[in-house]
Order: structure tokens, then sequence, then C-alpha cells
């Protein structure tokens, strides 16, 4: 499935999925939850480097700086780290990072022997509640910034407040709001509450940098996705992982991803810290994961060989590119 041409040229289909999981994506499709009405540029047969251009050029970074109602009024601007997250980790006059790891969850690092390679590079960035303690040889155990969406916040299960995965790192969150962004309506409703965490967390740690995405950007991303596919892709965000591999993108010159676009360790098996099987966490149901990582692998510069053997995606910075 993932060394396929129609994998690699925008063509990538649905019906590369099992029944079961095309049935999924069409439930999603028709719930439509978040109001996705997509009236941008169908261009999925563009060069890889026009492709970088178009996503510097639509999806730049951004997260909630306190700037814009409702989030003006309750202070935010005082409330969110005084350093946008681009200027966090500057080198002088040059971006934050020469070389970044993104080190996915999936079940198919285990056994990788990957760890010692992953900590060498000059950032480490990790998702949700995916843990090192146990499991260093296959994931590594640096971590620069984790990724979290907003039910790692919400539900009391993941001990957002007491574990320590969630100290010494810079924390992005996320939480998909409505396609067209509202943000009174999203502060008022978001899919999971992570506003009071946020704040409370602001208030009791101040000095760990800690940032809101702003939803603009996820749907940006997602029109980034839908643009270079043919087939109409999951009207729901990106997963966590292909934000986390575009925002790693933004602050970094080399960008090596692991286990995205799955090895020969390919495996149904969920996460590699959980005895959970679904295929659907590497090919997706909820998120247009399929599209993703056929979008991802069209960006590859690395040897087929690292794809097989190490589930490794090289890509460049985003500030390396001329457009
Ligand atoms: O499940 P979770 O979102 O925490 O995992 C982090 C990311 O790793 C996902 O958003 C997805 O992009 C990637 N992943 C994957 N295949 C898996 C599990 C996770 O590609 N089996």
């Amino acid at each position: 499935l993932f060394s396929g041409t129609a994998f690699v040229e925008g063509n990538v289909s649905s019906g590369m999925l099992s029944p079961r999981l095309q049935r999924a994506m069409k439930d999603y499709m028709s719930a439509n939850k978040h109001n996705v009405e997509y009236k941008g540029q169908r261009k999925h047969t563009q060069s890889a480097n026009n492709l970088l251009c178009q996503i510097k050029a639509q999806a730049k970074l951004t997260t909630v700086d306190g700037s814009e109602e409702p989030f003006s009024s309750l202070g935010w601007e005082h409330l969110v780290p005084s350093l946008p997250l681009e200027q966090l980790y500057r080198r002088g006059g040059q971006g934050p990072f020469k070389t970044c790891a993104v080190v996915t969850s999936a079940g198919a690092i285990l056994r990788s022997g990957l760890g010692r390679e992953i900590d060498t590079h000059d950032a480490v960035l990790r998702f949700n509640a995916a843990p090192t303690d146990g499991y260093e040889r296959d994931v590594g155990n640096r971590t620069t910034i984790r990724i979290i969406n907003s039910q790692i916040l919400a539900n009391p299960r993941h001990r957002f407040n007491t574990s320590s995965i969630y100290k010494n790192v810079t924390l992005v969150a996320w939480d998909p709001a409505p396609y067209t962004v509202n943000l009174q309506k999203w502060y008022a409703n978001p899919d999971y509450n992570l506003f009071g965490p946020y704040m409370e967390h602001r208030n009791l740690h101040p000095d760990q940098p800690f940032y809101i995405l702003h939803p603009n950007y996820v749907w940006r991303l997602w029109d980034v996705i839908q643009s270079n596919t043919k087939e109409n892709i999951q009207p729901n965000p990106p997963s966590s992982g292909f934000i986390g591999i575009l925002l790693m993108m933004a602050l970094c010159e080399k960008v090596h991803v692991y286990e995205y676009i799955p090895s020969m360790r390919q495996t149904d098996l969920c996460h590699y810290h959980e005895r959970y099987f679904d295929a659907a966490c590497t090919l997706g149901a909820y998120h247009p994961l399929l599209y993703e990582k056929s979008l991802i692998q069209r960006l590859n510069t690395g040897p087929e060989i690292d794809l097989r053997r190490r589930g490794r995606v090289t890509l460049p910075g985003l500030s390396t590119i001329d457009c």
C-alpha cells in the first residue's frame, strides 16, 4: 500500500482500505461534524517543491496569542508565553533547530532499536500520552516538545496536572474548532474543554512554555491535504501526527519522521505502549490519515531503504525552501 505509485502521486484512494474502514470513513463524511465546506483549489499533481511553497504560503504557524476576542477580553495577552513559539529556541539570527525527530506512537516502532538515533537530534517531538520510560531502546528518552490534543487536558484519566511526561517540555495543545473558524463559538463550545485546564496550568507554571495552536492553522493544514488529493478526504482535522510534522517543518532545518509511513514492521498494534489492535490507527477512520501520509511521502527526500528499515522519512525545513 505505502510503496505504490498512486500513493506518491496524490491518487491515493479509500478503495485501498478494508470495507470496514471504508464504511467508517463514509460515516464521518456524511456526519461532517465540523461543517467543512471546501471551496479551494485542486492541484494534486503539483511538484514537491510547489507543494512546499504552498504550505509556506498558506499554512503559517500560528498560536492563540490573546490578540483576538474572546481571548483579548479574558486577558490572554498576559496569560500566553511572552515569546512566540517560533522565537522560543532561536539561535541568533537563525531558525530554532538544525535537526529534529518526530516520533509517532505507532506500534511498528517496537523492536526498532531507533532510540539512540532519535536522541541525537537537536529537538524531539512526541505525541499525547506516549511514554519513553521502559521504551528507551526503541523511542529514545529525550522530549523537547509534546503536542497534545484537548482530550489530554480534559480527561482526568491522563492525569495532565501530575504526570511527569507533561513536565520539563514545551507543550502545544490543539482542539478542532468549526471549519469556518469563529473563536467565540470555539471558546464556548470546544470539542473537549481545554481552556479551563490551560488557564489553570499557565497560572501555576508560568515558566513552562505552553501554547494552543490557532484553529485556523489546523484547518489550513487540512486545506493543504485536500487541495493535493484527488478524492474528497474526511472532513475532520488532520491527525496530531500530521500537525506535529508540519509544526517541526516550521521550526527545523531538517526533519526525520519515524513510523508515520509504516516500515517493514507495520502492524495493527495501534500504539507501542498499549495492547490495542486496530488498523484504523495507521490508515485512518476519523482523521484523513491515508491522505496525510501520501502527502508526506511525496515530500520525502530520503532513500527508500530508510523507509523500509527505519520507518524514516526525511523532510526539509520550510526555511530552507526558495519560493
Ligand atoms: O494516537 P495518537 O494521535 O496519540 O498518535 C500520534 C500520531 O501518530 C497520530 O496522530 C498519527 O499521526 C500517528 N500514528 C500512526 N499510526 C499509528 C498510531 C499513531 O501513524 N498506528
